[in-house]
């Protein structure tokens, strides 16, 4: 019988799951659909009940996928989207939310994120999801990309406290957030949503990720989960295709690392030594 999803807390105290489904390259194929749509329902099932998409993936198509996923089942499920931040003028921003909510077929969204920092003022911006929250059809805003300097000045603008949560890239190669976003978002009570935890892909034939997963009788793919989960305020949201990764990564949930892992993890994959700028992909 397999744990339940641990969860962590929003500012407000409402609980999350620290294991969610991303949806990056989603709904871009008409041939991919039907197991897409299957691979997130099976996640579902197995309690992973955060979804995270955005309006830039395949231009629409991944809400499109999600709202396929979620139909009948709605209050299920924790819905993140995005608005580019092209779009997050004040009105924009609105009409933005606005056209992600008809593609979700859905009136509200549950975690609305400024995909990265742009040119829009980010006064209008957080005016516009002050509006959105007010009537309803979006429940919490967040950031997405943020590094120290973008938080700083979020955090001294009216409403800016308000920030449920920052979407960053961290994996065992791009641990640059553990010097100063992981612990200020920590502090602050903020979950940290971390994105790309399994590199795209790219480190899974690494060989000390190997060697500890082999000691668990798991995959890489799984340890690099377990490890970006390990601690509080962190939630992982990698992107399956397959119902098969997705049981995979259900099951990498229940997989507890020990402080031996930690320290070959460690050695394999070093913590920063000092402030290092914020990678995106
Ligand atoms: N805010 C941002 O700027 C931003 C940027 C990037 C990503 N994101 C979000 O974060 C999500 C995750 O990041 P990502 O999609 O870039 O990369 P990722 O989750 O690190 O990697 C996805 C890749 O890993 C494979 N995979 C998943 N589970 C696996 C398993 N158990 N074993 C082996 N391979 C496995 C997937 O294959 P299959 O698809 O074949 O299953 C896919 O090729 C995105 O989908 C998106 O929602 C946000």
């Amino acid at each position: 019988m397999p744990q339940s999803v641990r969860t962590t807390e929003l500012p407000s105290d409402e609980p999350v799951p620290v294991l969610g489904q991303g949806t990056w390259h989603m709904g871009e194929s008409a041939r991919g659909r039907k197991n897409e749509v299957a691979a997130l329902r099976a996640g579902l099932d197995l309690g992973l009940t955060l979804i995270d998409t955005a309006e830039m993936y395949a231009n629409g198509g991944a809400e499109e996928i999600v709202a396929e996923a979620v139909a009948g089942r709605r209050d299920e499920v924790f819905i993140v989207s995005k608005v580019l931040p092209e779009n997050a003028t004040e009105r924009g921003t609105v009409a933005a939310c606005e056209r992600s909510l008809k593609r979700l077929k859905t009136d509200r969204i549950d975690l609305y994120l400024l995909h990265w920092r742009g040119s829009p003022p980010l006064a209008g911006t957080l005016k516009a999801f002050a509006a959105l929250k007010r009537d309803g059809k979006i429940r919490h805003w967040g950031v997405s990309n943020f590094d120290m300097s973008d938080t700083e000045e979020l955090w001294a603008l009216p409403g800016g406290r308000d920030c449920a949560s920052n979407q960053v890239l961290y994996n065992l190669r791009r641990r640059g957030i553990e010097h100063d976003v992981l612990p200020w978002y920590r502090q602050h009570g903020v979950p940290i949503m971390a994105y790309s935890p399994v590199e795209q892909g790219r480190l899974l034939d690494h060989r000390a990720l190997a060697g500890v997963a082999k000691t668990h009788d798991a995959t890489p793919a799984q340890v690099a989960l377990a490890w970006a989960m390990r601690q509080d305020g962190v939630i992982a949201i990698p992107k399956a295709s397959s119902p098969d990764h997705v049981r995979a990564n259900r099951a990498a949930h229940d997989l507890t690392l020990t402080a031996e892992d930690l320290a070959a993890i460690d050695q394999a994959f070093p913590p920063p030594k000092g402030p290092t700028p914020l990678e995106i992909l």
